[in-house]
């Protein structure tokens, strides 16, 4: 198979028209990742309240926030998301930013899109003045475990 620009992965800053599908990813990327055993009551509850297009409405509005979309033919396939000046237990705040949400549509994974992101969160955030970027995954999401050692 041939790669053509219609197959190209870009990647840019979201704009507020992204919300919807930035809402409707994020949701199922969530549930692919952490809904393992089937959805329950208190995930489904997470993913309406945390994966709306409301949420994502207000994200694209903050200013301490900046999210970073990898784009196929005008199609969203995964995102990154940096908040700025929040550090944590073990990341002083002083110069720290979070990589809040790191994800990319399933059938897009193992093609480099998560590392790209990764690489254009970094640079976003030095950008911003931040000289960390910290993160924490779900101890059972061994992928991630594994993705982020891999990426340095
Ligand atoms: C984790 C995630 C972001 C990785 O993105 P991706 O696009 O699949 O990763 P890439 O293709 O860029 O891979 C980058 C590196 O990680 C490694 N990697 C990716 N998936 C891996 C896996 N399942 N096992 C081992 N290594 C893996 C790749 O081999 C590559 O390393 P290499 O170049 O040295 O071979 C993606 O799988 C994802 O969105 N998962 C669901 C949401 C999620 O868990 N987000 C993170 C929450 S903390």
């Amino acid at each position: 198979m041939t790669t053509t620009a219609h197959d190209a992965i870009t990647f840019r800053a979201a704009a507020p028209a992204d919300a919807l599908c930035l809402g409707v990813l994020s949701t199922q990327v969530f549930l692919d990742t952490y809904a393992t055993q089937g959805v329950s009551p208190s995930l489904a509850r997470e993913a309406l309240a945390q994966y709306s297009v409301a949420v994502y409405d207000a994200l694209l509005a903050d200013a301490t926030v900046t999210i970073l979309v990898a784009e196929r033919a005008g199609c969203l396939v995964g995102f990154a998301q940096v908040k700025d000046g929040l550090g944590h237990a073990l990341v002083p705040a002083a110069g720290a930013s979070e990589l809040r949400r790191l994800y990319v549509q399933e059938r897009f994974t193992g093609r480099g899109v998560g590392r790209d992101l990764l690489r254009h969160a970094e640079k976003a955030a030095a950008a911003r003045g931040a000289d960390t970027l910290w993160l924490t995954a779900w101890e059972g999401n061994v992928r991630a475990l594994q993705f982020y050692p891999r990426c340095g």
